[in-house]
């Protein structure tokens, strides 16, 4: 039987890669995310290769998450990988001058879509059972603090947490959990991040050598394909070149 993977936020980065890297592999795909355009571009480029069904989606409208799930054509379901991808950081200032309203933003997104879309397929992955992988993106700044991450952060341990949680709970299912959580790695995370700014963004990754959206999408099919006994629970990746930062100490001038 084809197996199929759900994807969030497979317009771009680290989702659009997974798509391309499932399907090479003949996997069937539901491709999710707000811009159509993009989504009908990915499904023009891998449907004569696999089957794809596109739905555009904002992760955040529960009750879309729920019709999306439910209106998911026989060929695709039961879903056997959902790959919750979607997310986004904002606001990249000290907490201090940073707008709530992108604070709420990352949370509806990371936190509240994240178990939004979890929620609506469990039934779907616990059909499947043995094989059946949840892969959530979090993030090295789920545990690293540092300057600006605030909220972003926050709800990245929040994704590590559930994550462990989750894998309690679907204990005897054979369903299986896996928080990936990524370093730097050159998306349009940044250009979202600074709401455009496209020189910084540049300026980020151009000095340096960041991981790349395909270099996620390996690990993310190397999670999910693994023997249906193993369950990597946490997954940190970073380029060579990043590492931690040390303590920061206030001094007198
Ligand atoms: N790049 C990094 O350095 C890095 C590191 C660690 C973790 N991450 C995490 O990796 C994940 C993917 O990010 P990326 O780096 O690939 O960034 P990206 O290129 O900006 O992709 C983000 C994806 O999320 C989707 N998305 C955002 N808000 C959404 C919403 N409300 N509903 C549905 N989809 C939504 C976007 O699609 P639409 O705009 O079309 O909806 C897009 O497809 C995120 O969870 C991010 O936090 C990234």
């Amino acid at each position: 039987m084809t197996k199929s993977v759900f994807i969030t936020g497979a317009t771009s980065g680290f989702g659009r890669a997974a798509a391309r890297r499932f399907a090479e592999a003949g996997w069937s795909l539901v491709l999710t995310g707000r811009r159509r355009e993009r989504l009908e571009e990915l499904e023009g480029e891998l449907s004569d290769r696999v089957a794809v069904h596109v739905v555009e989606l904002d992760v955040r409208d529960e009750a879309a998450v729920k019709q999306a799930v439910d209106a998911l054509p026989q060929a695709f379901s039961p879903v056997q990988v959902l790959i919750n991808n979607a997310g986004l950081a904002l606001a990249p200032e000290p907490a201090q001058e940073v707008a709530l309203e992108d604070w709420h933003t990352m949370i509806d997104t990371n936190v509240k879509g994240l178990v939004n879309v979890t929620h609506a397929l469990l039934p779907s992955l616990i059909e499947v059972g043995a094989g059946a992988s949840i892969i959530n993106v979090g993030s090295t700044a789920g545990k690293w603090p540092y300057k600006g991450s605030h909220v972003y952060g926050a709800t990245k341990a929040f994704v590590e947490q559930f994550s462990y949680n989750l894998r309690c709970d679907l204990h005897g299912t054979g369903v299986r959990v896996t928080d990936i959580a990524p370093g730097m790695a050159e998306t349009e995370f940044t250009l979202v991040r600074t709401k455009g700014d496209q020189a910084a963004s540049d300026q980020l990754y151009n000095t340096t050598t960041p991981m790349t959206a395909e270099d996620i999408a390996e690990q993310m099919f190397y999670v999910a394909t693994l023997p249906a006994h193993l369950n990597i629970n946490f997954l940190e990746i970073q380029p060579v070149r990043q590492v931690w930062g040390g303590m920061v100490v206030d001094r007198d001038e």
